[in-house]
């Protein structure tokens, strides 16, 4: 069977890879069928790549090969991801993907025109790279009510922040590094200021909760506000810090979804999530806590979710997967800052009397080198607007969800 791949960057060519070098196991899983790469598009050139002769830089060559039944995209992007894929589908040709930027933003109306058109649209790859979580939310989990999901969805930051607290590094070098081991966005802004972790919260809250939830209804904040000495307070309450996607199920068919640094403890599944891993918590009303936890960038594993669903297009030509949701609903996802209730972490300027004059219960925390006219604490359980009321005129320097997971 005939595959295309559109985008040849650090995914793309870990897809054509892996096909190519597990084409002995393939046929044996997929029923006899082989697969083979017969077209590439890239607008750049790749003179030293053995694949010279499969490249293209028109999407006319995939589009109008009738052999071609299958295509992966990796380009990432909105556009043109959206209108190629659109094509595609509209074509006949079912289409897998790892653009979790294209998902969220896009997701209903490709899944829709693929119902129509009687072929698939797969992206197991567009959350957690590596990690299965698409089908066991959907499928293994089916028969739970999700309470909520907790992620740490994104490699770049979870290896930043690993490099702050085990490493004492700063924020920059650590990125750096991240960006050399090919882990970063091309802009890292969207690992950094939690726009990626952001699609991901989308796509896993669409499937969870079957409505669409759109990037501008995830309130987001990355982690640039992080500093050694948060890194250091919190250590001293046995936690640490991590970039959490966080999902709460209310009530009345309304959902809280939100992304920021939050202070996870060590007792927590989440604590021990390290470097580029990733770790998706779903808490189920039957099932209780699972955690999905594995490679949630890179090449190679990446490339393994894209190839498993293009194995999975290529067993299904005449079957439709039940991946789905619905339209969305301003109304559904609420503001969390006055719905969800939490502990948070708080560094100020002030001392313990101002402190305890506003909040009845606090735990003090410390670090190596206080300032004298520095405090740090965990408050009781509240909204952020309640926080935020509280604190007042207080000279606060940075604040953190503290998570129940
Ligand atoms: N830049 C993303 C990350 C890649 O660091 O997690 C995988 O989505």
């Amino acid at each position: 069977m005939k595959v295309a791949v559109m985008g040849y960057g650090t995914v793309g060519s870990g897809v054509v890879e892996v096909i190519e070098s597990h084409s002995d196991v393939i046929p044996k899983r997929i029923g006899g069928n082989t697969l083979e790469v017969a077209r590439i598009l890239d607008l750049r050139d790749f003179p030293d790549d053995s694949h010279a002769d499969l490249f293209t830089k028109d999407f006319n060559d995939i589009l109008n090969d009738e052999e071609i039944k299958i295509v992966a995209e990796t380009m990432g992007g909105v556009n043109p991801a959206f209108d190629f894929t659109m094509k595609l589908l509209k074509a006949g040709k079912s289409v897998v993907s790892s653009n979790k930027e294209l998902v969220a933003q896009k997701g209903l109306e490709l899944l829709r025109t693929a119902e129509e058109n009687g072929v698939n649209y797969l992206f197991e790859a567009s959350v957690g790279g590596g990690i299965p979580i698409i089908r066991p939310l959907t499928q293994c989990l089916a028969a739970n009510n999700i309470e909520g999901i907790a992620g740490i969805l994104n490699g770049t930051t979870n290896f930043i922040l690993t490099m702050m607290i085990e490493k004492g590094m700063s924020f920059n070098e650590a990125l750096r590094i991240a960006q050399e081991k090919g882990y970063a966005e091309k802009d890292p802004t969207a690992d950094v200021e939690g726009h990626d972790a952001c699609r991901k919260v989308c796509i896993l809250a669409s499937l969870a909760f079957g409505k669409h939830v759109y990037p501008s209804q995830v309130e987001t904040e990355g982690i640039t506000n992080i500093t050694l000495e948060d890194v250091s307070y919190i250590a001293s309450a046995d936690g640490v810090i991590k970039l959490l996607g966080q999902i709460k199920y209310l009530s009345d068919d309304r959902i809280a979804a939100f992304v920021s640094p939050a202070v996870v403890y060590n007792g927590s599944q989440l604590a021990s999530v390290k470097d580029v891993f990733n770790a998706i918590l779903v808490r189920g009303d039957a099932v209780g806590d699972v955690c999905f936890y594995g490679p949630g960038a890179g090449k190679l594993p990446t490339a393994s979710a894209v190839v498993a669903d293009v194995m999975d297009c290529a067993k299904h030509t005449q079957r439709r997967k039940f991946f789905g949701w619905g339209a969305g609903a301003e109304d559904y996802v609420v503001d969390y800052k006055t719905n969800v209730k939490m502990p948070f972490y708080v560094r100020a300027k002030a001392d313990c009397s101002e402190v305890t004059s506003k909040f009845s219960e606090v735990k003090f925390l410390s670090r190596k080198g206080q300032p004298s006219d520095e405090v740090a604490f965990i408050t009781d359980v509240m909204t952020q607007k309640e926080l935020e009321a509280k604190l007042g005129d207080m000279n606060v320097i940075n604040t953190i969800k503290v998570t129940d997971y």
